[in-house]
């Protein structure tokens, strides 16, 4: 399986980095691009939601592609303010402005036979944006303050939690930079479109704060991934770890319980179906998705009330059996994928 492909570990001991966990179609469909695309050149554009696992598929694509030995060079294009990341990636010779004490290599010099991590590229302002393509088609470059050609092999990787073609569409992100980027476009898809590795993430995480907080719980009530699977993931794996490492810390027993649910997950079944509308994201979303995966969600946990006996769990929703067969189909719902 592609998965076991991706344990970085063995090329880099060094590095912190840990496994991409999952089985379902979707993140099985990533696995695929990632062998794919690891060991070719090519700009690679991750789009996904807060929390997904974009920079866990950055780093995979380093260390699984013919780069691995070179250094992997993250920058959050978020968080620097743009006079100071147009130094941090290009760098300056000394005395190029006030604070320059010093000559300092950019991260474009930096990231030579590696790969250079653009980590919220839709944050970088309009005047570096064309800066950054030229840089990028060029392949070379100047510090700031300095006149000397520098060139660098890097490989670009960038991610978005935008829509990217909607902020091009929008004027807030050049077009022609959006196209160099976007040669190799990966989604990093949502907690709530991968249900079905739900179960075996917490299991992972449990395991993982078992190590890291010194504590030895033996596992998960089914009643608990229940919850899970009724619950919208808006902050996806990472709240997902979060929600894991508090419960291991907290947990009385042997076992998490629904007792060691946080507040959020414990409004009962009903409520949680129910479920708060989340505040639609700036770049909204797509109306038959989002209640396809909702319809998704209560059939598999009628499936599951009723032991998958599908006369039962159609009654349970008041739907035909028919149509319930029908649904199931078309959401590829499968027994095996979930007992
Ligand atoms: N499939 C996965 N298997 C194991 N851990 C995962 C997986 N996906 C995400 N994680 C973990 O979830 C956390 C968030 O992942 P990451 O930082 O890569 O997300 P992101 O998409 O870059 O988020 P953001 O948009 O907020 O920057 C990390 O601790 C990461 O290790
Ligand atoms: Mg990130």
């Amino acid at each position: 399986m592609a998965n076991d492909l991706i344990q970085p570990e063995k090329s880099s001991p060094s590095s912190s980095f840990p496994r991409i966990i999952g089985k379902s179609e979707p993140i099985k469909k990533v696995f695929a691009m990632i062998g794919k695309v690891c060991s070719t050149n090519s700009t690679v554009l991750i789009q996904g939601e807060s929390g997904t696992g974009k920079e866990l598929i950055a780093k995979a694509l380093h260390y699984n592609g013919n780069r691995a030995a070179g250094p992997f060079i993250p920058v959050n294009c978020g968080a620097i303010p743009t006079e100071l990341l147009e130094s941090e990636l290009l760098g300056h010779e000394k005395g190029a402005f006030t604070h320059a004490i010093r000559t300092r290599q950019g991260r474009f010099e930096l990231a030579d036979n590696g790969t250079l991590f653009l980590d919220e590229i839709a944050e970088m302002s309009p005047v570096l944006q064309v800066k950054i393509l030229r840089v990028l088609q060029e392949r070379q470059f100047e510090r700031i303050g300095g006149s000397k050609t520098i060139k660098s092999d890097f490989r670009v990787i960038a991610a978005t939690n935008r829509n990217l073609a909607d902020e091009v569409k929008h004027g807030r992100f050049r077009e022609d930079l959006y196209y160099r980027l976007t040669v190799l476009p990966v989604f990093a898809p949502s907690l709530r479109e991968r249900l079905n590795d739900i179960e075996l993430l917490a299991e992972y995480f449990v395991k993982k704060f078992n190590r890291d907080k010194e504590r030895s719980i033996r596992g998960i009530e089914p009643e608990v991934i229940s919850s899970f699977l009724n619950y919208p993931w808006p902050g996806n794996v990472r709240e997902l770890e979060n929600v894991i490492e508090r419960m291991v810390i907290l947990a009385e027993g042997e076992m998490l319980t629904v007792a060691d649910l946080p507040e959020r997950f414990v409004n009962g079944t009903s409520s949680a179906l129910a479920g708060d509308i989340q505040e639609i994201p700036p770049q909204g979303f797509c109306l038959s998705d989002v209640v396809g995966n909702y319809e998704k969600r209560i059939i598999i946990q009628a499936m599951k009330q009723t032991g998958w006996v599908k006369n039962q769990a159609a009654k349970l929703i008041n739907v035909n059996r028919t149509t319930l067969l029908e649904k199931m189909k078309r959401f590829k719902i499968n027994k095996e994928d979930f007992v």
